[in-house]
């Protein structure tokens, strides 16, 4: 009965806030400028007396109808319509005509978005003189025919979005009458040909979007698109692409070609026209995901013909994007006059690279991961006095390939990583006056010597998984710019006093994932300036007093997965300024915090996955808890199963216990109940604690076990 009575007042209810646009969800933004919330249909509306009919002021409408109907029509007021200036909708229309839309000369901007439209009958927007934008995007609509049909031609119109729609075809004449359009976005549909040039009468478009379609040849279709700036192709079916397929390619800032099946680069592709381009523009050309394997010399004669026609200077830069092709072959004057400043030659299976260093004079970034070179020309290099951004990762360099990078001097990354380099004699290079970051990962280094003078502003450097055993031989104590070194995932087996020449000035030392079982003592004593050192997944048992000598700003250490069993607070003493300490995964059981309780700094130390036991952890959280101590006892994961306090886990003392029967100690009951006292005991004072903890739990053992008994 009582949930038949709420049904009812639901319904009730939504009926009545159904319909019409509540007063509420009406909101003045600014003079005669509106911005309504309306359900089900439009009405109810009182706009300020001022605003209404032929106002003398810029009257803004702006309204959201939200679980409109296909029956949604213009009620008892049809004046309110002819005010809307901005109409979104939201509904579900399978089939529709939008006849509402007849009276509404003001319109300017319509959004119809995901309304799951199939079918527009007629031609509702004939009347809309208006109009800038429409939006019909993410609908089913497959059939666009009569659907930009206008009794005045809108001369406004500004942009057309049917994206993510089922077209397939366009006919010629469908958007004949939008000579104004800017705009037009056609993505995400099935349109597999273009042969009646539908966009012939669209000379003031500048942006087409037409990616991800099922598109094979463009047929002519942008012949007249003399205005046009960016030209969307990615993701289609286009085997050919040149001056006769689009003889305004010269003009387009933005040609994105990617992910079709284009083979062969026509000379007239990279040309840009210097005269349709503004100064210091930049054009960005995208091929990449295509089946290209080679790339010609570039077509002198185009290029001059678009520089002779201007008198001034005037520079068009351009963005090269080639990567994800079967490039082989690259001719050498492939880039001439494009004035290139990026240029992405990634995943092709480029053997060499030798191009004519001063078309390479502008470049910035340059990415030839994976390829299969060996060896880099210098004299391709030789130019490239901006080059920043260097990517050689994946290639099958034996050399770091400093001769080729002796003229630059604004590198700030240059990968290396995965190449076959064993040994290193040189690293004469200069980095970007803010400092480089060298990626040398994964490559089969064992030493490294770098002179002083050498490799000047390296600020970074990763030697992460190469065949360093003896850290001795990475001297990089004249690199008095590197503040971090990654040298994590080799095969360093021990440190001692001499091991780590290093540079005073490192704040970052990664030596993590490496076979350290001993450390001597004062083997940091250099580095007085380290803030991180990660020691965690080594094998590690003993921690000597004296290890950590020098350290005296570290503020966070790593030892983790390591295997030390016991620990000593006092081996940290020199870590006066460590505020977080890992003891993650090491097995320890014993570990003496006296050495801490002088501290004066905070101290986080995470220990998930010890073997520690409850009594201590109980007493250290308390310890904290009350100020005595700055220790903080944490865990990065808390637990919620087995022996923790506060989530962290702790080991029972078995032995202390009066029944101490296996049995009792797997059931899990009997194990919250613990870990409840325990969470209870610690509100106890330190000094009663101990002893009112054993009598209580042995209280509690016998009577669960009791319980257990009687339940069975
Ligand atoms: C709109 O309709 C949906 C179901 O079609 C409903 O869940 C939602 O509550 C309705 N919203 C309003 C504001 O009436
Ligand atoms: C489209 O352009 C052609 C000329 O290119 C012109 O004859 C025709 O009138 C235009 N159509 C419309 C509807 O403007
Ligand atoms: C490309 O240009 C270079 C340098 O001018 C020339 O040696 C080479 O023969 C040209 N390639 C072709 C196919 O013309
Ligand atoms: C283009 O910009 C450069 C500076 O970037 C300037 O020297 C040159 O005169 C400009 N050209 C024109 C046509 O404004
Ligand atoms: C290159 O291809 C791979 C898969 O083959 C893809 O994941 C990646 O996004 C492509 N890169 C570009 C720039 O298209
Ligand atoms: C170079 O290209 C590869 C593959 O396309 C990409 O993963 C990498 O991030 C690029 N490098 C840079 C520095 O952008
Ligand atoms: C170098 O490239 C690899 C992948 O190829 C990437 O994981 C790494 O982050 C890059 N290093 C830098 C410094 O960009
Ligand atoms: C270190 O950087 C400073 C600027 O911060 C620079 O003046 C100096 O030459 C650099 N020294 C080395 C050895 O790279
Ligand atoms: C790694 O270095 C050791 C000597 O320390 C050498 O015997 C071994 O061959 C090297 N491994 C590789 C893959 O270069
Ligand atoms: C804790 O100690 C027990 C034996 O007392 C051992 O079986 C277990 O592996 C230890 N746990 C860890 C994480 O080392």
């Amino acid at each position: 009965m009582r949930e038949v009575t709420i049904i009812l007042v639901l319904l009730f209810s939504s009926s009545l806030v159904a319909a019409f646009c509540p007063l509420d969800k009406i909101h003045r933004v600014g003079h005669c400028s509106y911005r309504i919330v309306c359900i089900n249909t439009i009405s109810d509306i009182n706009l300020d007396s001022e605003c209404q009919g032929s106002s003398n002021y810029n009257v803004q409408v702006d309204v959201i109808l939200q679980n409109a109907s296909d029956t949604f029509h213009v009620g008892a007021d049809p004046e309110l319509f002819t005010m809307i200036t901005t109409l979104s909708i939201h509904g579900n229309w399978p089939r529709t005509e939008l006849s509402f839309l007849d009276n509404m000369y003001r319109l300017r901007n319509l959004h119809i978005i995901n309304n799951n439209i199939q079918q527009i009958f007629n031609s509702p927007f004939q009347n809309l003189v208006s109009v800038e934008n429409i939006d019909l995007s993410y609908n089913r609509i497959s059939n666009i025919e009569d659907l930009f049909q206008f009794e005045t031609r809108p001369f406004k119109m500004h942009s057309i979005s049917l994206a993510h729609n089922s077209i397939v075809e366009i006919p010629g004449y469908a958007f004949e009458e939008l000579s104004s359009l800017v705009e037009l976005d056609l993505s995400y549909n099935y349109i597999r040909e273009l042969r009646e040039e539908p966009f012939s009468n669209l000379t003031n478009l500048q942006v087409l979007r037409l990616n991800n379609n099922k598109i094979k040849d463009l047929n002519g279709a942008l012949h007249n698109l003399l205005n046009l700036r960016h030209l969307y192709l990615r993701s289609n079916e286009i085997q050919k692409f040149d001056m006769g397929t689009i003889n305004t390619i010269n003009h387009l800032e933005t040609f994105d070609l990617s992910k079709n099946l284009i083979e062969t680069i026509d000379p007239t592709l990279f040309p840009r026209h210097w005269k349709h381009l503004s100064n210091n523009s930049i054009c960005r050309i995208m091929l990449s995901d295509n089946h290209i394997a080679h790339i010609p010399n570039a077509s002198i004669e185009v290029f001059e013909r678009f520089r002779r026609n201007s008198n001034k200077p005037i520079y068009v830069f351009t963005k090269l994007d080639l990567s994800n092709n079967s490039i082989t072959n690259i001719e050498y004057n492939a880039f001439s006059l494009m004035q290139i400043i990026s240029i992405d030659l990634s995943n092709n299976r480029l053997t060499d690279f030798i191009v004519n260093a001063d078309d390479l004079i502008y470049v910035r970034y340059l990415n030839l991961s994976s390829n299969y070179l060996n060896r880099l020309y210098y004299e391709s290099f030789s130019s490239m006095h901006n080059l920043q951004n260097f990517d050689l990762s994946h290639n099958y360099m034996e050399y770091f390939p400093d001769q080729s990078l002796s003229n630059t001097h604004s590198l700030k990354y240059v990968n290396i990583t995965y190449n076959d380099i064993l040994e290193l004699h040189s690293l004469r290079i200069t980095f970007h006056p803010e400092g480089g970051y060298l990626d040398l990962s994964n490559n089969g280094l064992s030493s490294l010597i770098i002179p002083e003078n050498e490799a000047i502003g390296l600020k970074e450097l990763a030697l992460n998984s190469n065949n360093i055993s003896d850290a001795y031989l990475i001297r990089l104590t004249d690199q008095h710019n590197l503040t971090r070194l990654d040298m994590s995932n080799n095969f360093i087996v021990e440190l001692d006093e001499s091991s780590l020449q290093l540079p005073e000035k490192l704040d970052y030392l990664d030596i993590s994932f490496n076979d350290i079982y001993r450390i001597a003592p004062s083997a940091f004593i250099r580095l007085n300036n380290l803030q991180t050192l990660r020691l965690s997944h080594n094998q590690l048992k003993v921690i000597d007093h004296g290890v950590f000598r020098g350290l005296s700003i570290l503020m966070n250490l790593d030892l983790s997965f390591n295997e030390i069993g016991q620990l000593d607070s006092k081996v940290f003493m020199d870590l006066k300024m460590l505020s977080l300490l890992s003891l993650r995964n090491n097995g320890l059981n014993i570990l003496d915090n006296d050495g801490w309780l002088s501290r004066k700094q905070d101290l986080t130390v995470y220990l998930d996955d010890n073997n520690l036991s409850c009594t201590w952890l109980a007493k250290a959280l308390t310890d904290f808890n009350r100020g005595y101590s700055r220790m903080h006892p944490s865990v990065l994961k808390p637990v919620l199963t087995g022996n923790s306090i506060q989530g962290i886990p702790c080991k029972q003392e078995v032995q202390n216990l009066e029944y101490p029967s296996a049995k009792y100690m797997t059931d899990e009951r009997l194990l919250i109940i613990n870990q409840n006292i325990l969470e209870a005991v610690q509100e106890q004072t330190s000094l009663l604690r101990k002893f009112m903890w054993h009598s209580i739990l042995q209280d509690a053992e016998r009577k669960t076990a009791l319980n257990v008994v009687q339940f069975a």
